[in-house]
């Protein structure tokens, strides 16, 4: 595999030996032989926040070409609203006479870490889809959810895409808005994890994705934010809470750099461990990881940083610079005047405290994911710095 996702190489191991998936970069051949083509490339942002389609029109270019009879070219890659249409135009171009075609589009939902389990058991599938044979296919192929009662919409290409992009913002706003309360928590002296537990068990709130903590990251929240509110804009109309959430979420990350300073005093010459680099545990993945934004903005005020995460460390190597790599996580702690959890891993649930207390020059843990309860880390003579955990007045005020 190019990247860890647990369970996945099993997969397509089995897959590959019972003759059920094969690869090859030839396409004519490819497309010749299928009756559905899906498209999965990459639509990284660009510099002005745009997602970049080239690579699903030179596809679909090049798919339309090899058409013989019939295909239903599935786009699947997370595109602005408006691209499956435009594929269909750019299809229209290259096709050969006699041939025909549909589009649709097949927004996922998957989520590193637990993509096999997000694919298999959904919550819903979303088809966007104009022609009957085309969403014959697609439930067709979808027919084992289907058995599971997985929820099907099936309705126009642009609501389709736009499932997607709202679905993924508003999960991000849930972030952003959890992480403003934290802070207001820390300011009054009340608790974001008592807070977020109660609000959660209003049905109509959830208790998902309230989880305060340095910002959220990865491939989807940061670029997807970015493009609704880059193309909503374009459609002369405005975002105002999406465009709030970017500005909060990087608000987060400052903070979060803020918070360790505090807790070393003069950061100059201080040198902090930085533990879990991820955007998440259980993925090697570094796109848009709060911890590169927090190891450089701590290098920038002259902090030495000393890095860790369990399966990242291959990745971190190629993208961070001036820091130390440590082999493990005590080593990571050695000498250190703070130690920062910046993804919640498993791996550091379960730290040994009294270790950390002597290995470490001072003993300050800021838990920035609040995997710890507080007490407990005091209790072994560690200082703790959560994330909206504040100090009741009371105790403030003596
Ligand atoms: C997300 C969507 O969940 C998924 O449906 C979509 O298909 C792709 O984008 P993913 O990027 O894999 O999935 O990660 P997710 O688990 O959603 O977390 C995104 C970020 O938000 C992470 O950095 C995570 O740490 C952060 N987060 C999440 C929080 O800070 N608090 C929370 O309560 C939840």
């Amino acid at each position: 595999m190019p990247f860890f996702e647990p369970g996945l190489p099993e997969i397509v191991a089995r897959n590959v030996q019972e003759g059920r998936l094969t690869f090859s970069q030839d396409l004519p051949t490819a497309v010749r032989s299928s009756q559905v083509v899906f498209i999965t490339v990459g639509t990284p942002p660009k510099k002005d926040g745009s997602a970049d389609t080239s690579s699903i029109f030179a596809v679909a270019a090049e798919v339309a070409r090899n058409i013989q009879k019939y295909a239903l070219v599935v786009q699947k890659s997370t595109a602005p609203v408006g691209t499956a249409r435009a594929v269909a135009r750019t299809m229209k171009r290259y096709m050969k006479r006699g041939a025909t075609y549909d589009v649709a589009s097949n927004p996922e939902f998957l989520r590193e870490g637990s993509a096999i389990e997000t694919f298999m058991r959904p919550d819903r599938v979303v088809i966007g889809v104009e022609s009957s044979r085309g969403e014959a296919i697609l439930r067709k192929i979808h027919n084992p959810l289907f058995l599971l009662e997985t929820p099907m919409v099936v309705t126009n290409l642009e609501t389709a895409e736009l499932i997607k992009y709202a679905s993924n913002t508003f999960l991000a706003t849930k972030v952003s808005f959890i992480n403003e309360v934290a802070n207001v928590c820390e300011e009054l002296g009340a608790d974001v994890q008592v807070v977020a537990k109660a609000m959660g068990m209003d049905r109509r709130i959830g208790p998902k994705f309230l989880h305060a903590g340095p910002g959220y990251g990865g491939s989807c929240f940061p670029k997807d934010t970015l493009a609704l509110a880059s193309f909503a804009r374009a459609a002369g109309t405005r975002t105002r809470i999406v465009e709030a959430t970017i500005e909060a979420n990087e608000n987060q990350m400052k903070r979060m750099v803020d918070k360790i300073c505090a807790s070393i005093g003069k950061p100059r010459g201080k040198r902090v461990a930085v533990l879990g680099l991820s955007f998440k545990p259980n993925t090697d993945d570094l796109r848009e990881a709060p911890a590169l934004t927090i190891v450089a903005g701590l290098r920038r005020r002259g902090v030495e940083v000393r890095v860790f995460d369990p399966v990242a460390m291959p990745n971190a190597r190629k993208v961070l610079r001036g820091v130390e790599f440590a082999e493990d996580l005590y080593e990571a702690a050695r000498g250190a005047d703070a130690l920062a959890i910046v993804t919640e891993w498993n791996e550091f649930r379960g730290l040994d405290l009294k270790r950390l207390r002597r290995l470490m020059r001072k003993p300050v843990l800021c838990d920035l994911r609040n995997i710890y309860r507080p007490e407990e880390v005091r209790a072994a003579g560690l200082a703790y710095v959560g994330v909206g955990r504040g100090e009741p007045r009371a105790k403030r005020d003596g």
